[in-house]
Order: C-alpha cells, then sequence, then structure tokens
C-alpha cells in the first residue's frame, strides 16, 4: 500500500514537472530574441531552480567552495542560475564587481528579500533610490564624519569598558559573540544614534533580526510572525521617543545636532523626512551593524588565537598606546589612527571570513556585459570570495597575512564593505567598534579560545555555532 502511494506520488510529481518543464522551454524559446546571448550555466527546475543546493552549500558556511567554485570551473566568472524563482547571474572578481557596484541606480538596483523589507520597513535607505537615496545617506554621512568620529571615541570607550566591567570581570567564560553583539547594539542606539534602551529592548530587535531571512511563511509561532510582532513592539516604542523627541525641539531645546537622531528629527521639523522614515531607518541601522561588526570581531579573535606572533605584534601596538594614557582615560579618534596593525589582523580577518557574502542586484535594463546579455529583471549577485580567495588579486589566498595591506590592494578586490554608491554607510563606526574593542579586551585580559574548532554556519549571515565560547581571567596589572 505504502509503496502504491509512494509510485503514484512521484509518478504525479513527475508529470507536473514535465509539463511545467515543458511550457518552460516553450516560454523560452518563444521570448529569446535571436541576438542575445545568456550567460552559460544550469537553471535547474522551474522556479526552484538550484535553490536547494544553494540553500546546502550555505547552510554549512560553503557557499564559495561548493556552490560557486564548481560552476566558475565549468562556465567561467559569469554564469547563470536559478534562485527562488529568479533567474540569476552570478558574477566573480574585480572587473565585474566594478561594473556591476558602480552602475547602482543605472543599470541595477539593490534587490532584498520580501520578508528583510518588511521588517526593516519600505521607508529604509536598502529601499531607496536616486536622489532619496543620497539625502538619507548625506544625514547618516554626516555623523560619521570627522567631527561625528571625534566625539564618537569617548563614548564607545565608555561602553566598552562599562561593558567589560560589568560582564567580564565577573565572570571567566563568555560567548565572545555575544558580547560583541550587546555592544554594537549599545553603540549603534546609544552612541550613533543617543538614544537610551531599557533592558530587554535587544531581545525584541535580536528577534525582529531572526526574521528578515527566514522562510516567508507566517503561521502562529512562526520565526516570521514572531519577528513581525516583535517589529511592531519597537515601532511603537519609537514612535513615542520620536514624538518626545520633536516636541522638546520644538518648544525650544536645542538637540545636540551631532548625534544621528537629532538629525533625523530635524529633518522631519524641516518637513524633509517621514516620522516613518526615521523609524525604519533607526531598525536598519541596528540590523546593518548588529550580526557584521560582531562577526568581524569573532573572527579577528579567532584568527588572533591561532597566530600568536601577530596576537603578540598587535598587543606591542595597544600597550603602546596604553602606555600614554592615564589609565581610566578615554582613547581618541587619534589613538585609533596608530592602530594600524591592528586594523591590518582585522581587515585580513574579514578577508578570509567576510561577514557578507555578496549581495543581490536585480537588472532595471537589459544590461550587455563580457560579450553576454543580462535581461532586465534579471537577478545578478555579486561576491566577496570571487576577489577574496582570488591569487589574482591576493597571493597566497589562503594564508592569513595581515601585512598584505602594506600594499595598495587593486580597487574592487577587497569588499567587505561593499562598493559604489551602496558602499557600507557605517564602515568607520564599524572600524572604530572593531579596534576599540580590541584594546580592551587585549590589554586588560588574558584569554584563550574554550572550542578551537567551532564550526562556522550561515543563516545566511555566518556566525560561531557556539557563540565562540572563551575563557577571560583579568591581567594582574
Ligand atoms: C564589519 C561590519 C560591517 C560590514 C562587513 C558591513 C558590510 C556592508 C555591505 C557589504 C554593504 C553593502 C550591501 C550592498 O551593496 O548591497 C553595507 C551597507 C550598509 N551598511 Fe554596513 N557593514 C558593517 C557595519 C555597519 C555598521 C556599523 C553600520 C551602521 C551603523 C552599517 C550601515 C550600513 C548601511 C546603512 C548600509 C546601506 C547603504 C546604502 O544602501 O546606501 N554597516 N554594509
Ligand atoms: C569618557 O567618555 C565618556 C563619554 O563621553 C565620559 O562620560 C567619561 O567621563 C569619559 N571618561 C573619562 C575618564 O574621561
Ligand atoms: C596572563 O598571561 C601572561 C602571559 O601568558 C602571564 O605572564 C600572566 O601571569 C597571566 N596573568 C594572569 C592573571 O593569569
Amino acid at each position: 500500500m505504502a509503496v502504491q502511494i509512494c509510485f503514484l506520488l512521484s509518478w504525479a510529481l513527475f508529470c507536473s514537472t514535465a509539463m511545467l518543464l515543458a511550457i518552460f522551454l516553450k516560454h523560452r524559446k518563444g521570448c529569446g530574441k535571436s541576438d542575445r546571448k545568456l550567460p552559460p550555466g544550469e537553471m535547474g527546475l522551474p522556479w526552484i531552480g538550484e535553490t536547494a543546493y544553494f540553500y546546502r552549500s550555505q547552510r554549512g558556511n560553503q557557499l564559495f567552495e561548493e556552490f560557486v567554485q564548481p560552476r566558475v570551473a565549468k562556465y567561467g566568472k559569469i554564469f547563470k542560475t536559478r534562485l527562488l524563482g529568479s533567474p540569476t547571474i552570478i558574477v566573480n572578481g574585480a572587473e565585474a564587481n566594478r561594473f556591476f557596484l558602480s552602475n547602482e541606480f543605472k543599470l541595477v538596483i539593490s534587490s532584498w528579500p520580501t520578508t528583510s523589507v518588511q521588517l526593516m520597513g519600505i521607508n529604509s535607505i536598502m529601499e531607496k533610490q536616486g536622489e532619496q537615496h543620497r539625502f538619507l545617506r548625506e544625514i547618516i554621512a554626516t555623523s560619521l564624519g570627522p567631527a561625528g568620529l571625534e566625539i564618537l571615541v569617548p563614548k564607545i570607550c565608555d561602553s566598552v569598558q562599562l561593558y567589560l566591567d560589568k560582564n567580564w570581570n565577573v565572570r571567566d567564560e563568555i560567548s565572545l559573540f555575544h558580547s560583541a553583539k550587546a555592544l554594537t547594539f549599545t553603540i549603534v542606539l546609544v552612541c550613533l544614534l543617543g538614544l537610551n534602551f531599557e533592558p530587554g529592548t535587544l531581545s525584541t530587535f535580536e528577534r525582529v533580526l531572526e526574521g528578515v531571512f527566514a522562510a516567508p511563511v507566517s503561521f502562529p509561532g512562526s520565526k516570521l510572525s514572531r519577528a513581525k510582532k516583535a517589529r511592531r513592539e519597537i515601532k511603537e516604542m519609537l514612535i513615542k521617543v520620536v514624538r518626545e523627541k520633536r516636541k522638546e525641539m520644538e518648544s525650544g531645546l536645542v538637540g545636540d545636532e551631532r548625534l544621528l537622531f537629532t538629525r533625523f528629527v530635524s529633518g522631519m521639523i524641516r518637513g524633509e523626512i517621514s516620522e516613518e522614515e526615521v523609524i525604519d531607518n533607526v531598525v536598519l541601522l541596528v540590523f546593518a551593524a548588529h550580526d557584521t561588526t560582531s562577526f568581524a570581531i569573532a573572527m579577528t579573535f579567532k584568527m588572533l588565537a591561532e597566530h600568536p606572533d601577530c596576537h603578540y605584534l598587535l598587543l606591542q601596538e595597544h600597550d603602546d598606546i596604553m602606555s600614554r594614557r592615564r589609565p581610566g582615560e578615554n582613547l581618541t579618534l587619534e589613538d585609533t589612527k596608530k592602530m594600524k596593525y591592528t586594523w591590518q589582523v582585522a581587515r585580513e580577518s574579514m578577508r578570509l571570513f567576510p561577514p557578507i557574502f555578496g549581495s543581490f542586484r536585480k537588472a532595471i535594463a537589459d544590461i550587455e556585459y563580457e560579450g553576454f546579455t543580462i535581461p532586465k529583471g534579471w537577478k545578478v549577485l555579486w561576491t566577496t570570495y570571487g576577489t577574496h580567495y582570488n591569487e589574482e588579486y591576493f597571493k597566497d589566498p589562503l594564508t592569513f597575512n595581515p601585512r598584505r595591506f602594506e600594499e595598495p590592494i587593486p580597487p574592487y578586490a577587497y569588499l567587505p564593505f561593499g562598493g559604489g554608491p551602496r558602499i557600507c554607510a557605517g564602515n568607520q563606526l564599524a572600524k572604530l567598534n572593531i579596534l576599540i574593542f580590541i584594546h580592551y579586551v587585549v590589554t586588560r585580559y588574558n584569554w584563550s579560545l574554550l572550542c578551537p574548532d567551532e564550526q562556522i554556519t550561515m543563516d545566511p549571515l555566518p556566525f560561531p555555532s557556539h557563540g565562540m565560547p572563551i575563557k577571560v581571567s583579568l591581567k594582574s596589572s
């Protein structure tokens, strides 16, 4: 009986697939212009395409090795596939990165899954194009310009020290990844935006983030429905804060214009941006900073643990900086500029373990590239690994060698922060966050990994599967 049902089911599946395939092939023939040449590659089954392979290799953090690399070997640096219903061109190499990233708004626009857009909000910068995009970028960039960074440094120092004193001094086993996330959250919300938050807010935000790449099905108890509920709570909370701030400023209380939140609300009072835009962009900034910065920090520490000689050099740099300051005194922007080797270590860690694999674009016109046509409406995925692991740009690409950053890197070959008009708006903040966190940890604590062989998983952002537990003890002096 069971065998029969099984047979019937497979037969039904076979028939429907064959039918879809026939429709699909006919359709493709019908609309193909004779002079256009699509890149090589397999489209797989209708709709589903190669999605299953893509996800499987992603989960094991082998997206490049298991999915991209074999196809590059077979078809070249540009190939086609189909992911979640969308015909997609995957492109690799500095030249392709330059072409697609710098043609944002002209030939392509960034393209996010529907769930991500719903949870971040349709008014966030990631959904803006052209003039509106430029305007929002400018507001954010001003807070992260030289004057903004100058006042950010002592604040970040203060947050890091407070956090470590409270959490690291009283325990000897710590989840490094969790600590990095908690701090990144504080740094964006408190230091950059200038907001205060109640305990529990971080976990509400994290519930939203868990839904950002979840399957687009919403039933009670699903990741997505929990995320949507958390998103509504955040919206209510932020509406209150925005309106209070607006009232304060309208009644003559001058806000500190160096804080991003103040700038947002000023823009609102002048009628340049809406309340929804302010709220959605606050949520987006937390999202953009959260897992990315924490993963970069975690991988930098992993590399330091595996390369004691680098750790030794790095520690010298920080001991030197510390010796010029009174105990407890905050660092300055000038001090962070002296952390040259530390930044090389962090950059090299992000080269080998980029927090963002790459990102999707959508063609807004038929694009001619390298003798191929990418039809309007198709997606394009550019990747960091396509250049980061390529010996054309990095000698011995799999070797950890921070000193390689002494030499100039070819443009669009090193892209942890992306490139073109959508290059990471927070890269300077990420840099300060990483450098200052490292400074206080290495100068104050002896530490070691508790789980040196910990796997990296992706979901779809990469993370250490056990949260990177470490053993810490305060250095005696
Ligand atoms: C190590 C940490 C970080 C990494 C690796 C990273 C990486 C990236 C990448 C690759 C993009 C471009 C995505 C694309 O082209 O589709 C991006 C965009 C963005 N990032 Fe970051 N990011 C980091 C930290 C941050 C922080 C701390 C913030 C702000 C607080 C931030 C805010 C943004 C924003 C607002 C965008 C969108 C820019 C736009 O659409 O114009 N990021 N980030
Ligand atoms: C460090 O900076 C913070 C924030 O700006 C400030 O509140 C604190 O007093 C500073 N600490 C020292 C020791 O100057
Ligand atoms: C920290 O490590 C250093 C070097 O390994 C060692 O000399 C020192 O005694 C350690 N301090 C503590 C408090 O464990």
